[in-house]
């Protein structure tokens, strides 16, 4: 039977149908929860029970833990009432409502080999349709046993003739795919845009954007989209990869600092003797702490691994003091079984 659920700060109330979760029909009425991976994996959709009871559904342990759980928090991605609710959540203003969320074919255009285990790969939509979306979003790409992969975008919107996906190598049944049988002219299924990763416009704060590995990919589509817009604030871009050849784009990123107010900082955590690498090494995150003690004026967007993105929520709040309402992210993970 459909439960009706209460927003507290806001008032905002709508109904969820039977099997739904929370996020799902709070997205269908319009009301945007913050979320990334939609599968109980990243922890960014947790809010608190203030009244009611759910299913809590199916997510790992590193998104919410027992005591979490016992304290009254839920992931809303996965949770499905048992009866009426009233919650509290993070949730989000203008930018991203009335986005609509759309499957489309796409046609693959380009399969770019931009380093060794990372494929640029270049998407062609309809001509009569539009996606519209902001920069750092991602789209599903639904495959045809009905399963998604999840993949940021790495343009800007106002860039939209083709869509670019920045895919890593992880070997499993999709990686293998888009590195193996994939060729141009292939059609896939989109589906999108996701996500609450996108640039708060509102804020004049500096910026710290933080990437490792293909976490460039939305990273790069915010930098665009703020050359684009003209918006002066400063930002610092700190990318950080396992050894030189995984820069794909070090090029690219060095060519913004001509053009805004961005300072580039690559860092390698495994460079070799081939890399002749001069630059910074280590933790990306780290070297951030090293150049910003003290981040509590500043906004922070970080995507990629898991693991770089929950080391600098959990440093650079704990340790540099910046509020955790300033940590925007996506964590790049993997794909829940059959999700
Ligand atoms: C919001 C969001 C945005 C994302 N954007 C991007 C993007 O722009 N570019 C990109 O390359 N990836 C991105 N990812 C990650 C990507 O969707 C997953 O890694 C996906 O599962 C890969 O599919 P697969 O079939 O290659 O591997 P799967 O079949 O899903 O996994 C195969 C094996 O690889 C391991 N594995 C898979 N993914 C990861 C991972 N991320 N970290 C560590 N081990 C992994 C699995 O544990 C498993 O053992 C994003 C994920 C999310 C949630
Ligand atoms: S855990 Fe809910 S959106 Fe990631």
């Amino acid at each position: 039977m459909p439960r009706q659920v209460t927003i507290q700060s806001s008032g905002h109330a709508f109904t969820v149908n039977d099997g739904e979760t929370v996020l799902a029909a709070a997205l269908r009425a319009g009301i945007v929860i913050a979320y990334g991976c939609r599968h109980g994996s990243c922890g960014t959709c947790k809010g608190r029970l203030v009244a009611g009871a759910v299913d809590y559904g199916t997510y790992q342990e590193q998104a919410m833990t027992e005591a979490e759980r016992s304290a009254g928090m839920a992931l809303f991605c996965q949770a499905k009432p048992l009866t009426d609710l009233t919650i509290q959540c993070r949730e989000i203003g203008t930018a991203v409502k009335g986005i609509q969320i759309k499957l489309m074919p796409a046609r693959v255009m380009k399969l770019t080999r931009v380093a060794p285990d990372v494929m640029a790969l270049d998407l062609k939509l309809p001509a009569n349709d539009k996606l519209v979306f902001l920069a750092g979003q991602y789209v599903d790409l639904v495959l045809r046993d009905g399963t998604r992969r999840s993949f940021s975008m790495a343009n800007a919107p106002h860039d939209d003739a083709v869509l670019q996906l920045h895919l890593r190598n992880y070997g499993g049944p999709f990686s293998q795919h888009v590195f193996g049988a994939m060729k141009e002219r292939d059609i896939l299924r989109v589906e999108g845009p996701f996500g609450t990763f996108f640039l708060r416009e509102e804020s004049t704060k500096p910026m710290i954007l933080l990437a490792s590995g293909t976490g460039f990919a939305p990273i790069k589509a915010i930098v665009e989209h703020v050359l684009h817009a003209g918006i002066t604030r400063p930002m610092t871009l700190y990318w950080g990869c396992r050894v030189g050849a995984d820069l794909y784009m070090n090029a690219l990123a060095e060519s913004w600092q001509r053009d805004a107010k961005l300072r580039y900082v690559p860092v390698l955590s495994d460079a070799t003797a081939a890399d002749h690498w001069t630059g910074r090494t280590g933790f990306v995150h780290r070297a951030v702490m090293e150049d910003f003690p003290d981040l509590s004026g500043h906004q922070v967007y970080a995507c990629g691994a898991p693991v770089m993105v929950d080391s600098a929520r959990q440093d650079f709040t704990a340790r540099c003091g910046l509020p955790d309402e300033e940590f925007f992210s996506d964590s790049f993970t993997p794909a829940a079984p059959g999700s």
